[in-house]
């Protein structure tokens, strides 16, 4: 008996998956179907799948071809699944071709024709409105955002606006926007969402114009610089029924979650100490050096390390001590703030002019967690223990630069496909902002005196 494997997500089952199980199946006797899970596909850099699991798996067993449907939920996992079930052949689509030439050291590889001009991609963004974004700022984190919105299926980025025209009108013919506008009124009015980049001491002016006009709003951090600010516009998007989402990239990366579940489930104890750093040298006469108003090192990199206390220990901590080394100009350039919670001290760390290690360790009293340098950046972290030999290593890859996942975020609340917020609640937003408050209103003394 000849046995035939083939894998994909089978999203939106179309005429192009038919064909291609159809074909499979007559290559041999025997087909077997791997359907992916949606942690695969989000590691892999697939994202907003609109099919459950479930679904996929009942529409390519409607078919009739398969004789057997797994799933596939790991990398590696075929070449396992290859000598597990015994296959002779291994087969996908010829978008592929070449891709899978490793597997001929285990069976024979063939790529079938591909159906033109179908994709589930392709039926993804035909059914699914398009979520116009708008891009306010065209500085250095722009282009990022421009780039990886095109992994993320029903974002698409029209507009730019920029008050200095000329570097909108340069992002423009970079990124062959379809609109160019340069008055703010009528680049809103061609939007559905913003993403506000611009500086720091503009985010909050843009977010409450954009929430004015009705659009959804993702704004880089920080927000804003008080908690009352804060409030006022979470309470304003929800009354108008408008999704606002602060940008902390690291919260929505594939493996954070891991490393909250295995921080809460009990694998290191209880937690004693969170240590979460964030530094960078910028370069000489950037903004992170020279605005000592509304830039150095916490307002820019203070809300990542604040992301995991606030996410393990919650917001309520009995206190906050905060202490920088300043620069000149008397901007920090070296910051930490120290949390006490009941039983638990937290430390979030910023540097832009001093350079520290970027590491987050979770302490627990049976154990610790260590996520290495940079962490919000990570695809891996250890749970390591007393006995130095004794290290369990985690994976969870992500694709591109890490932003996709954000704006895929973004996306799916503005859809309500996304269930309850989690990843990065108001409440925790807010609670930043209280923080950052609190850092400016001594920062301001110390800049006074
Ligand atoms: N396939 C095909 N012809 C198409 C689309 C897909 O033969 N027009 C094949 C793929 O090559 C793969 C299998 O169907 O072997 C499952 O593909 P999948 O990635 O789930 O489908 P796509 O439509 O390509 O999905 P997406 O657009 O999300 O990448």
């Amino acid at each position: 008996m000849k046995k035939v494997i083939t894998y994909g997500s089978f999203d939106l089952f179309h005429e192009g998956h038919y064909k291609l199980l159809k074909r499979a199946k007559a290559l041999g006797d025997y087909l077997i179907v791997g359907v992916t899970t949606e942690h695969f596909d989000t590691m892999r850099g697939k994202l907003n799948l609109v099919d459950p699991i479930m679904t996929r798996i009942e529409n390519v067993k409607a078919t009739g071809f398969a004789d057997e449907i797994i799933v596939e939920d790991h990398d590696g996992q075929k070449i396992e699944d290859i000598q597990k079930y015994d296959c002779d052949i291994f087969t996908v689509g010829s978008d592929w071709t070449g891709k899978f030439d490793y597997l001929n050291a285990y069976c024979k590889v063939v790529y079938l024709e591909r159906t033109p001009d179908i994709s589930s991609s392709l039926i993804r963004r035909e059914i699914g409105t398009v979520v116009r974004i708008g891009i306010i700022g065209t500085g250095r984190v722009a282009p990022r955002f421009f780039e990886e919105s095109s992994y993320v299926s029903g974002a698409e980025v029209v507009a730019a606006y920029n008050p200095d025209v000329e570097s909108a009108k340069e992002f423009n013919d970079t990124y062959q926007l379809p609109t160019y506008v340069d008055d703010f009124d009528t680049f809103l009015d061609k939007v559905d969402a913003l993403y506000v980049a611009s500086p720091n001491e503009t985010h909050a002016d843009y977010v409450r114009k954009g929430l004015e006009a009705g659009k959804h709003v993702l704004c880089e951090k920080p927000m804003t610089f008080t908690y009352d600010e804060a409030k006022e516009l979470y309470d304003m998007a929800k009354s108008k029924g408008l999704k606002l989402m602060e940008g902390i990239r690291a919260a929505y990366l594939p493996v954070f979650q891991q490393i909250l579940s295995t921080a809460k489930d009990g694998t290191i104890g209880k937690i004693c100490s969170i240590e979460a750093c964030f530094s960078r040298l910028p370069q000489i006469g950037s903004r992170e050096q020279c605005d000592y108003k509304y830039s150095g090192a916490f307002l820019e990199y203070g809300s990542y390390g604040m992301l995991p206390i606030f996410k393990l220990l919650g917001v309520d901590y009995n206190d906050v001590e905060i202490d920088s080394i300043l620069g000149e100009n008397k901007i920090d350039i070296y910051t930490e703030a120290r949390f006490k919670y009941d039983g638990c001290i937290a430390t979030a760390k910023a540097g832009a002019g001093v350079k520290t290690e970027g590491h987050l360790i979770i302490s627990g009293t049976k154990g610790y967690i260590l996520v290495s340098s940079p962490w919000w950046l990570a695809d891996s972290f250890e749970v390591r223990y007393e006995d130095p030999n004794r290290i369990e290593r985690h994976r969870a890859e992500f694709q591109g630069g890490g932003f996709r996942y954000e704006i895929s975020e973004f996306i799916s609340k503005i859809k309500d496909t996304n269930g309850k917020e989690y990843k990065l609640t108001a409440g925790e937003s807010r609670a930043m902002a209280r923080v950052i408050e609190k850092f400016m209103e001594q920062r301001k003394q110390i800049q006074g005196e």
